[in-house]
Formats: C-alpha cells, structure tokens, sequence
C-alpha cells in the first residue's frame, strides 16, 4: 500500500479544528495542515466558524461590527452558535459523510474560551447550550495554538474588529479560557506559537498524524 493510500484512510471522515485567541496563526496554520493533507491525497474540506455559509457569514458581520456596541454576551454566544449550528447542517455533516477530513477554523473550543470564560458565561453553561443545539458537539481533535498577549496584540489588524475591540484583560482571559478548557483532555493538543510558522506547522502535523 502507498503511502498516499494510508494517510487517505486515516484521515477520511475526520473532524479537526485549529483555535487560540486572536491574532495566533491559527488561519495560516489551517492551510499548511490541509496542502499537507491534500498533498498526501486525502479529500479535504476546510471553513472558518463562524461564516462559511451565507447565513452565517451574514452572522459574522453582525458579529464583528463595532458599531453592534449594544450587544450583550447572551446575544453573541446565540449567534455564534446559531452560524455553526448552519455550518454544520449546509456543510460539515455532509462533508464528513462522503468519507472526506474537514479542518476548520475555529468551533465550539472558541465560545468556550470566550463568551464562557472571559465573557463570565462559565464553560459549563456554554457547553450545556452546545448539547441542546448542535448535532456534534465535540471534533475528533482540536489543536489550541498558545500565544503570548504581548505577541498576538501586534499582529491584530489596524481596524479592530468588535471582538478585538474588547480589551487586554478579556483576551488574556481568552488564552486562559483555551488552556482551561484543553486540561486533562484526550482529545485536545496544545501548540505554542512562538516557534514560527514552518516550526509550528511540523508540530501540528506531528500532533494530527499521532492521533490518527
Ligand atoms: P476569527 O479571528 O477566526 O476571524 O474569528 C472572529 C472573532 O470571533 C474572533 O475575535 C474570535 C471570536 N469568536 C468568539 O468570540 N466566539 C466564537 O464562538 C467564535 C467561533 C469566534
């Protein structure tokens, strides 16, 4: 059996997502994991949540517009998982059932670090919500990129966006809600940053190639 023939069958069906707090590599980190995968032949599909499908991107702009400065913590962790709850249904779900490996772009982990932990909502709460409205709640594996605040602040766009807008203490508590959430976690890999692209692409595919 080749080698492409292997990675094909390990990776088919699979469900992985790359998070960390903003400004972490993780878009960039996406596309090296799926050119490694679709180089080693296996049929991928990647989106980022929330968008990748027109309600939901309709959603993202509501999101990320700093003029919705009204916008509450319930209403956002709602619309959150209302695009995802969409991303799965139009895209996901069908992806994963003609045998292909869906990397995504942030997911759950994200509502977790920040709606329930640094927005005050508790990680509990936002994962109750998630099992009452989202056929799948947990993905195969997901790998937090780890980024120091003082690192990732310069890498923001000059335009913050209304989640970037929210200040340093709500972000550090970001990064500490994703390490929070990933303790003790079998399913959940963490991958400090600091290392540079090239560097940080050989962890992650290291660390996807030891789980599956
Ligand atoms: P992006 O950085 O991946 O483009 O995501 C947009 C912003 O939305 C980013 O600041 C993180 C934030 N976000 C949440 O607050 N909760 C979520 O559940 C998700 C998916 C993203």
């Amino acid at each position: 059996m080749g080698e492409k023939t292997i990675l094909k069958d390990r990776f088919a069906g699979k469900f992985i997502v790359l998070d960390g707090p903003d400004g972490c590599g993780k878009t960039t980190q996406s596309e090296l994991l799926t050119k490694w995968l679709e180089n080693g032949g296996v049929k991928t599909a990647s989106f980022r949540d929330p968008g990748g499908t027109a309600v939901g991107e309709q959603i993202r702009q509501i999101l990320l517009n700093p003029e919705n400065t009204a916008m509450s913590e319930r209403t956002e962790l709602l619309l959150y998982m209302a695009a995802r709850a969409q991303l799965w249904k139009e895209e996901i779900s069908p992806a994963l059932e003609t045998g292909k490996c869906v990397v995504l772009d942030r997911w759950l982990s994200s509502t977790c670090a920040y709606q329930g932990y640094a927005g005050g909502l508790g990680i509990k709460n936002v994962i109750k919500l998630a099992n009452d409205c989202l056929e799948r709640v947990w993905p195969d594996l997901t790998i937090v990129l780890d980024i120091d605040l003082d690192v990732s602040t310069g890498r923001l766009s000059s335009t913050p966006d209304r989640m970037e807008q929210k200040g340093k203490t709500y972000h550090t508590k970001v990064r500490d809600g994703f390490l929070e959430l990933a303790k003790g976690r079998e399913d959940f890999a963490i991958v400090n940053v600091s290392a540079g692209i090239k560097a940080v692409s050989k962890k992650v595919i290291e660390v996807v190639n030891k789980k599956f």
